[in-house]
């Protein structure tokens, strides 16, 4: 109770209690399959920094989640050095120089089904092995080749994969053929759980790269694959891929109560958007509001919906539309639309619009989270965009690439594959970086690093984020627990609330329908890999949605 109150009730008075100096902090990692994480804990164990594992975790991802770990995907990372230091660093694709705003409407306007979602056109210049060289560079402590040979080693040997892999590849096996009809690496007339997935293509592609470093990457064979891949339909060249940079960007903070949020800034609008659910919030007094009861339902929805129209509207690349993150920051202006909820009535989605600012003044995506034992914390949000994204493999390379194209806003007011509306800010244009939800966070406590933590999950990431951070802040929970907890997802359209099967009761669909709400139920609501440090003891939490697998160096 107490802590509940102090959230809200002391917004925008930070109170710096009893900073802790003498820490003890022990290494973790949680990321989305057991293979990576334990790469990750062997580089901590031979004295790798967070930066350090965060490479090998995210190269071994390539290897051991090929769904959404990946090299030709992109995505964005949080770190805070043990000196307190926060970067942010966006990896995120780009369009092709060629990408135009209508390119996937047909002559009536029309969104060409599939065009991108699917095949080469689809694909976003990848931006995952700049992110790895620029990382290192700046922040990492021990030679890149090491952290690549972890990778190339699980390639070569393979790996026995999970029940839920098995499955996974079986079930995209006619698109993989569609879009690959004579290279297609994840083959099989029927995958079983244990089999050994060995990847020698990739493993030639990982030694490439780690022998010419970047441009083993970007230039040469490896470029000239996936060039030759994309040629029939596809608008990618060499010049792009040569010329694509990843971003130092600086951080989105949030202080609220003793708390200070670290979060990630346009082209993602995860930062944004979850400062923007905390602050609402703190307009409630949610301490007589049970855990995931309908009152609670009911407000975190209203939040939310708001937070997604503000999203459709005013986000997008802020190096392309002016994002104004300061207004969309202020505490006056996210007041003013709480104030706006009605606490026993839904407020239909069509009644709803972004806020106006006072202009005058102007399934699939993997997240991993890295403590090491100096207090340096990592927190990585990766993806090729869908499940195995464009489902087009490089040639001879053994990776897919990316379908990330489609989080542009292919046409205003059309949903993406994740339901999510965009308009202006968004729209696709050259060299451009589409629009995401990842939300890669880090939270300070006291002054102290307390949480790093992350979801995959489309348009679920935001609320997934949000909801385990009030678990931990509010409810008092275990990280584990609060990693766990049953789910729910508003994002304004389709005006509906999302609620995951386990939260679900023939009651709680009545409450809620007679309070104007339309419930859909799901299956999995993002897969939160977090870790927390407090009074000197490091945890973990690997979502249970997955095959989430957290560690701590013994
Ligand atoms: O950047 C984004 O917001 C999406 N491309 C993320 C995709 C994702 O999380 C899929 N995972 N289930």
């Amino acid at each position: 109770m107490k802590i509940r109150r102090s959230l809200l009730c002391l917004y925008f008075i930070i109170t710096f209690i009893g900073c802790n100096k003498n820490h003890n902090y022990t290494g973790a990692v949680s990321s989305g399959h057991p293979e990576a994480t334990k790469i990750g804990i062997q580089v901590l164990e031979n004295g790798g920094n967070a930066i350090d594992a965060s490479i090998a975790v995210q190269l071994a991802l390539a290897v051991c989640l090929p769904n959404a770990g990946n090299i030709g995907g992109g995505g964005f990372m949080i770190c805070r050095m043990e000196d307190g230091q926060a970067y942010a660093l966006d990896f995120r694709e780009k369009a092709p120089k060629k990408a135009f705003k209508n390119m996937y409407l047909d002559d009536n306007n029309q969104i060409i089904d599939s065009l991108s979602t699917y095949g080469s056109l689809s694909v976003g210049i990848p931006g995952t092995i700049d992110g790895i060289f620029e990382a290192h560079k700046k922040l990492g402590s021990i030679d890149i080749d090491i952290l690549f040979n972890y990778a190339i080693q699980l390639a070569e040997i393979g790996f026995p994969i999970t029940k839920r892999q098995a499955d996974k590849l079986n079930y995209y096996q006619q698109d993989f053929i569609k879009y690959n009809p004579k290279n297609n690496y994840l083959q099989n007339d029927k995958w079983q759980e244990y089999d050994t997935l060995k990847q020698l293509d990739l493993a030639n592609t990982l030694k490439i790269i780690r022998d010419k470093g970047c441009d083993g990457f970007y230039k040469g064979e490896v470029a000239e694959s996936i060039i030759e891949t994309i040629s029939e339909n596809g608008i990618i060249t060499l010049e792009d891929l040569e010329d694509y940079k990843s971003i130092w960007r600086n951080p989105i903070n949030l202080n609220f109560s003793n708390y200070k949020l670290i979060s990630m800034p346009p082209p993602s609008s995860g930062g944004i958007a979850l400062s923007q659910l905390i602050m609402m919030l703190s307009n409630f007094d949610i301490d007589s509001i049970s855990h995931n009861s309908v009152d609670y339902i009911h407000l975190l929805s209203e939040i939310e919906k708001r937070v997604y129209a503000d999203r459709s509207i005013y986000l997008g690349d802020n190096d392309y539309f002016d994002v104004p993150t300061e207004k969309l920051l202020n505490f006056d202006y996210n007041k003013k639309r709480a104030l706006e909820i009605n606490t026993q009535y839904a407020t239909p989605s069509n009644q709803i619009s972004h806020g106006q600012l006072n202009y005058k003044e102007s399934e699939e995506t993997t997240h991993f989270s890295i403590i090491d034992k100096d207090g340096n914390a990592v927190s990585v949000t990766t993806t090729l965009n869908t499940n195995y994204g464009s489902k087009v493999f490089v040639n001879n390379r053994g990776f897919l690439l990316n379908n990330e194209m489609d989080d542009f806003s292919s046409k205003p007011g059309e949903p993406n594959t994740y339901g999510l509306i965009g308009s202006y800010a968004n729209e696709i244009e050259p060299e451009k970086r589409m629009l995401s939800s990842m939300t890669p966070t880090i939270i300070e406590k006291n002054n102290n690093l307390f949480l790093v933590l992350g979801s995959p999950g489309g348009s679920t990431i935001i609320t997934s984020v949000f909801q385990t951070i009030l678990n931990l802040i509010l409810f008092d929970m275990d990280i584990q627990s609060a990693v766990d907890m049953p789910r729910f997802h508003h994002q304004w359209k389709p005006d509906n609330i999302y609620i995951e099967k386990e939260l679900y009761s023939d009651s709680l669909l009545q409450i809620l329908s007679n309070m104007g709400h339309k419930i859909i139920t799901r299956n999995n609501i993002g897969h939160v890999n977090a870790v927390v440090y407090e009074n000197n003891i490091t945890s973990v939490g690997a979502d249970k949605r997955g095959d989430n697998f957290g560690l701590i160096v013994k």
